[in-house]
């Protein structure tokens, strides 16, 4: 395994199993009453987000604080330095302090991959999502919902479909998905409307679609993506109304889906935009189960890129 983990790209077949094969051993510990383990003792792992986060900051705080390391959080939001030069103060000052982890978010895409590799940090980098480029722990913890709903054996992803419907332009979780799903063997199509849709998306390992009708039955899950208007500077539809009727899963979509299919979502939701609430809070889908399943695969990175010992079998 690199040493970082920047990129869904980064993990090959068997390190992306492993990860999955480990958080799903931690995620037998947080069953357990004491449910916190010795394994990063001594560590410090700092969570350094530079852009807006609920889910993926608390769920890197909650892993690294149940594997015993002391945590950092730091907001970056609001600074008024250039991007280059806080990043580089900022890394210098984390080094100075002992880093060993570092999960950075960052409105640049490359952000984590200059701080991994400008020889400003010795610690290990983590990606906690950039720009409109990467979030591979997002993808992982997707590849761990959809392997626990839909191989008996929690074995790989082989053969299976899965949509990935939205705002694909701007999103990172897009990406990532794509990438590390191409790798544990699934199909995967992404729908968008034509705005929407990446430049260069044809040589993503995936197929691409402009019409979610026709691309959903059969399919095991379909991933809403979040419309990001925060990322938007020009009208990319018409209407929310249209976009919702074109591209909006509601119940009938959702069961186009194949029996057992569900329904994910990276959060955060815009309710009636993406997604109705009837499906959101229906019964596939498994956004909830998402963010518990979270904190179990961010648990198995830190874990294995700080290179823990094997000490899973008992709890502190
Ligand atoms: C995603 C992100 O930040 O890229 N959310 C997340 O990490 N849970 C998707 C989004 O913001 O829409």
């Amino acid at each position: 395994m690199n040493k970082h983990l920047l990129s869904a790209a980064d993990l090959t077949r068997d390190d992306a199993v492993a990860i999955l094969d480990t958080a799903v051993e931690l995620a037998r510990v947080s069953d357990r009453t004491v449910k916190k383990l010795p394994t990063l003792r001594g560590r410090t792992v700092v969570n350094l987000f530079f852009e807006d986060s609920t889910r993926t900051r608390i769920s890197f705080e909650a892993a690294a604080k149940r594997l015993s390391a002391d945590v950092i959080t730091f907001s970056a939001k609001g600074s008024s330095v250039s991007k280059g030069e806080s990043l580089k103060d900022t890394a210098l000052t984390l080094e100075a302090m002992g880093a060993d982890a570092i999960v950075v978010r960052h409105g640049a895409s490359g952000a984590p991959h200059r701080l991994a590799h400008s020889g400003w940090i010795d610690g290990v980098v983590v990606n906690a999502g950039d720009g409109t480029h990467e979030h591979p722990t997002q993808a992982l913890l997707d590849a761990y919902t959809l392997r626990h709903h839909l191989s008996s054996d929690e074995g790989a992803l082989d053969g299976r479909h899965v949509v990935i419907v939205g705002d694909v332009l701007h999103s990172r979780v897009a990406r990532s998905n794509v990438l590390l799903l191409h790798t544990l063997g699934a199909r995967v199509t992404l729908v968008a409307p034509p705005t929407l849709m990446p430049v260069g998306v044809e040589s993503w390992p995936c197929g691409i679609s402009y019409d979610l009708d026709a691309a959903l039955p059969g399919a095991d899950a379909v991933m809403m993506l979040r419309v990001q208007a925060e990322r938007m500077n020009a009208a990319y539809f018409p209407s929310a109304n249209e976009y919702s009727r074109r591209y909006g899963l509601d119940v009938r979509r959702s069961d186009l889906l194949a029996d057992g299919g569900i329904v994910m979502h990276p959060g955060p939701m815009n309710r009636g935009m993406e997604i109705t609430a009837e499906v959101a809070d229906g019964p596939r889908s498994v956004i909830v189960e998402q963010v518990t399943n979270g904190v179990h695969v961010r648990m198995a990175v830190l874990y294995r890129l700080l290179g823990a010992a094997d000490v899973i079998g008992e709890a502190s």
